[in-house]
């Protein structure tokens, strides 16, 4: 049994975290920590998890919490996370972040996008965690960079088609859509009940702070430099992403081959489902589990390749993820405590 603590138990992701590992078998929760919820139980900050996580949150001093867990979840807001690292990593623990801290290589790219950074030593043997397309890395990480939600839903379905130069990597589009559980459970105006139901927006068009965090990533799969074109939107419902992404085809390629690449890119991956030439995926059947479904057309009168994937923000975009990254660090089975059925309706 290893020990693991959850740094901000109280957002949704941490909920998330407490939820998905009372489900594993490997894992005792033994911190869960929370300012504003200190001296209560995580079942009464999330009743769902009344019986199954009763943990009482806490808000001590790291020093005092890492003698009391191997493993770190930091669920908290970015800035936030890079103050409270070093001094777990320093303690000699394992550290899963789901902030943005330590996803960008570069910190001048990261200070352009998000703020100065006061632990650009660690950022270097940082890892990023996305396990289909990382895994040796992250085997022996003690610093592991959860990836974005929405950079895992661009990045999953692009990386066969990168690595086989099947698209020009100057032409990518990524049009994307997220539930409102993406911001986070803090009251802000925009994530209203009025705001966000019986509509749609788009948000940050053209500076999300995830485009930096996709193009890095898929510099690396196409083996050079690139930028690409991000558009979130918020759309009125509580998880769920769904992504549209096109990109010119380097050359012709029919339907078949396109379906085949995919699926033989991931047929040993238990948490990417490639649907049939022919179908889509849909938010809804990936609800609360760890899939990422994608599916692909090839437009023949555009000569774009159109590729629509979906993911639960909170799961595979973050807590199911962090999970999985924690099995590849401590060398459990990769899907162990996330073999969740999807629920739906
Ligand atoms: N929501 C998603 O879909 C998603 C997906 C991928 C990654 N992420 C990332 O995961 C992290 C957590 O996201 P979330 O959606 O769970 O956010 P959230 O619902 O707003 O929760 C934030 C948590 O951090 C704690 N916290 C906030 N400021 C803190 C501080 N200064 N010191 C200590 N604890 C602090 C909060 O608890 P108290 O205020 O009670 O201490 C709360 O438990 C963020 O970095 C986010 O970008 C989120």
């Amino acid at each position: 049994m290893i020990r693991a603590a959850i740094i901000g138990a109280s957002g949704y992701t941490g909920g998330e975290l407490a939820r998905i590992l009372s489900l594993h078998p490997e894992v005792e929760l033994s911190v869960a920590t929370s300012r504003n919820y200190a001296g209560k139980k995580m079942s009464q900050v999330y009743p769902h998890l009344t019986g199954i996580a009763d943990i009482v949150c806490e808000d001590a001093p790291m020093a005092e919490l890492t003698r009391r867990a191997d493993i770190f979840f930091t669920a908290v807001p970015h800035q936030t996370a890079m103050a409270i690292v070093p001094e777990l990593l320093e303690a000699g623990c394992k550290v899963i972040d789901l902030s943005a801290d330590f996803r960008i290589d570069d910190p001048l790219v990261y200070e352009a996008w998000y703020q100065a950074h006061t632990a650009r030593e660690y950022l270097a043997e940082a890892v990023y965690g996305l396990p289909e397309i990382n895994r040796h890395n992250i085997a022996g990480a003690r610093l592991v960079a959860n990836p974005g939600c929405y950079p895992t839903s661009v990045i999953l379905p692009l990386a066969p088609l990168l690595k086989n130069g099947l698209i020009d990597p100057d032409t990518i589009i990524a049009d994307s859509k997220s539930g409102t559980s993406g911001a986070g459970r803090g009251a802000q105006v925009g994530t209203l009940f009025c705001e966000v139901t019986d509509g749609f927006r788009a948000y940050k068009v053209g500076e999300h702070r995830h485009t930096p965090e996709i193009e890095q990533e898929l510099a690396k799969l196409a083996g050079r430099q690139l930028t690409i074109s991000f558009t979130p939107h918020l759309v009125p419902m509580s998880r769920g992403i769904l992504s549209t992404i096109y990109a010119k085809l380097t050359r012709d390629v029919d339907q078949q081959e396109l379906s085949d690449l995919l699926m033989s890119f991931y047929q040993d991956e238990k948490f990417v489902r490639i649907c049939r030439p022919g179908q889509f995926p849909a938010t809804q059947y990936v609800r609360g589990s760890n899939y990422c479904d994608i599916g692909c057309k090839v437009d023949t009168r555009t000569g774009r390749v159109v590729l629509v994937s979906v993911i639960d923000n909170l799961v595979k975009g973050a807590a199911g993820q962090a999970v999985q990254n924690m099995n590849v660090v401590c060398g459990f089975a990769e899907s162990l405590g996330l073999a969740t059925v999807p629920l739906f309706p």
